[in-house]
């Protein structure tokens, strides 16, 4: 086997893991918390958080991997899409650390990573046959049909029209007075709360297998502006609840349509907004085969990197030293 040391740098979170094929050793993870204060990622700051924290990171991925430095046969980053400051923290330490052993590099579009991460489940996805993805995070909502791991093998069924749900959990967690990200917080105090008390729209009348957002979200925008003063703090927890009740029906409802008309009876889910317990309480109704990798393996991680490294071909050295990043909106998955 391989042994194959992962660096994901994308947005916020600075990642490293070591995986011995397609075994995870290790995966180590720094959140930067310098941006809840703006309410979401700032990107300059972000590029500063990586360089401090990416050493430490990738040396306590090596230590719990009980992995020497110099048994690394090859390093998996991001390329893209994301911040570029913050991918190029990330791409150039992958440099610095392939050159000096002449390892080769293999650089991974983030999205592989999420469009994969269905690998590191309990259940992994037929081998032999073709199955469905959802992968809904901060940046990205798409429905694809995988009938192999590499990125040719995989083709997009349906996409956001507006925005991410991610993006949508988060702008609608802000409304409600939380900080970000906003799903983690939204889950908690939607616990508290009835998630049939606001019928928010689920946007049915997107045809199709494509999700739409903006609609749900000027909902509760309205909701939360007529509430009679001092109202909002004994609904909060009703609103989160349905909130989050809504986004899920609208990811489910594409998942179920993409059944119907593909007649692919699995499943598999990547990107944070994958750690949703309701979205894997909903999906879990569905009585198809799931893959639902831990949450770990759903927000960026460098592990689902290692993972797609697997189906992506390498670079050598020196080639890999002109490798660059590529931003939001670009890379082959749109
Ligand atoms: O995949 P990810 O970590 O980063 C991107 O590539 O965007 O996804 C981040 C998104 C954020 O919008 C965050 O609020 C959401 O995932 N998220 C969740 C949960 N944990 C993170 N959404 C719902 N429920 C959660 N438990
Ligand atoms: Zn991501």
């Amino acid at each position: 086997m391989t042994l194959t040391l992962a660096i994901e740098t994308s947005c916020d979170d600075t990642c490293a893991a070591v995986l011995d094929g397609e075994r995870v050793l290790s995966n180590a993870i720094a959140s930067q918390g310098v941006h809840d204060a703006y309410g979401g990622v700032v990107p300059e700051l972000a590029a500063r958080q990586h360089v401090e924290a990416i050493g430490p990171v990738l040396a306590d991925a090596l230590r719990t991997a009980q992995v020497d430095a110099s048994d690394i046969e090859r390093v998996a980053v991001t390329r893209g899409p994301g911040l570029v400051g913050s991918l190029l923290c990330g791409l150039q330490t992958a440099k610095a650390f392939a050159a000096p052993a002449s390892l080769p590099l293999v650089p991974v579009d983030h999205m592989h990573g999420h469009l994969l991460s269905g690998r590191l489940a309990d259940q992994q996805p037929p081998e032999d046959q073709p199955h469905l993805v959802l992968v809904a995070s901060g940046g990205h909502t798409l429905l694809a049909r995988a009938n192999g791991p590499r990125l040719a093998d995989i083709e997009i069924l349906g996409r956001t029209l507006d925005d991410a749900a991610g993006e949508a959990i988060d702008k609608g967690a802000r409304m409600l007075g939380l900080g970000y990200p906003g799903g983690p917080a939204l889950q908690r105090l939607a616990a508290d709360g009835d998630p049939a008390a606001y019928a928010f729209p689920r946007s049915q009348k997107v045809p199709g297998l494509d999700f739409s957002f903006s609609g749900l979200k000027t909902a509760l925008l309205y909701v939360v502006r007529d509430l009679p003063e001092g109202e909002l703090d004994a609904r909060r927890a009703d609103l989160a609840a349905s909130y989050q009740a809504a986004v899920v029906a609208t990811l489910v409802l594409r998942v179920k349509r993409a059944i119907a008309s593909t007649g692919i009876e699995h499943v598999a889910i990547g990107g944070g907004v994958a750690a949703s317990t309701a979205l894997r309480a909903s999906l879990a109704e569905l009585g198809c085969g799931l893959s639902i990798p831990d949450r770990q393996y759903c927000t960026d991680n460098a592990a689902m990197i290692g993972i797609a490294a697997l189906a992506t071909d390498p670079v050598g050295y020196p080639e890999h030293l002109a490798l660059d990043a590529y931003g939001t909106g670009q890379g082959p998955v749109r």
